[in-house]
């Protein structure tokens, strides 16, 4: 049985002490779950979050990371580093790192790599742009994604890789793809994944859904079969809602 997971990437909000209090809200509202549930703060958060959550079923993610050990990368943040706080789980391939950073799939294969020579596991996210939708290239661009950065590891490697598909035109916007084109597109990343590897690992991939899940939403979209859980954003920094999407399966 495949993991489902919620998880909630901050992404540049919240400082520290908005952070602990975020942390705190959310240890007294969550509930035991089946579903795994991850919070993705910044930086600067990653250790007081996972102090305060310690002993808890709730577990840290970083944002991003370097695929260099050490050296001169000012500004940035290694695996080694991640995990001498403890931080075990790492999102790659955001598409705003796509799209503000400059993250390509060559970059994104090297990342991929360092994290799981760390034995790292990795939310890696994918996802089309809008002009893509339109023209009907959704499919060529996710699967594009998903080999570039991924066909290159063996299927043990597999174990440790989440998939996280987030529409870039859903992102943000509100405008949530519908659970029909979430359930279409998990499904093809499935069979792809069934080509290259086999069905036993396909079947063993977790693949959630980001983009503007709300708690109104969330039910409907987890209820489809290769819609295992969700990347949430902006209702992530609000309690009841993340705890109404975590309940939501
Ligand atoms: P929103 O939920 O704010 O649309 O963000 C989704 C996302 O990018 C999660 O990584």
């Amino acid at each position: 049985m495949r993991k489902q997971i919620v998880a909630g990437n901050w992404k540049m909000n919240k400082d520290y002490v908005d952070s602990e209090l975020l942390v705190s809200k959310l240890l007294e509202q969550y509930n035991h779950s089946q579903t795994e549930v991850i919070i993705a703060p910044p930086f600067t958060s990653l250790l007081c979050s996972s102090n305060l959550l310690k002993g808890s079923q709730i577990n840290v993610a970083a944002q991003n990371m370097h695929f260099a050990e050490n050296g001169a990368y000012t500004g940035e943040i290694s695996a080694g580093m991640l995990k001498s706080i403890g931080i075990q789980t790492v999102i790659l391939g955001h598409s705003e790192r796509r799209a503000y950073f400059n993250e390509t799939d060559t970059l994104l294969a090297k990342k991929v790599d360092t994290a799981l020579q760390h034995s790292m596991r990795i939310i890696f996210c994918f996802g089309e742009e809008l002009a893509d939708r339109k023209s009907g290239n959704e499919e060529v661009i996710v699967e594009g994604q998903i080999k570039n950065a991924l066909f290159h590891l063996p299927a043990s490697a597999w174990e440790n890789i989440v998939l996280a598909y987030e529409p870039v035109w859903a992102i943000g916007t509100g405008e949530t793809a519908s659970p029909e084109q979430a359930q279409d597109m998990h499904a093809f990343v499935r069979k792809t994944i069934e080509n290259k590897y086999s069905s036993d690992l396909s079947s063993e991939v977790t693949i959630i859904y980001g983009g503007s899940v709300k708690s109104t939403n969330a039910k409907e979209i987890f209820s489809k079969a290769d819609v295992d859980g969700g990347l949430i954003g902006g209702a992530a920094l609000d309690v009841t809602q993340f705890t109404a999407i975590i309940n939501a399966f």
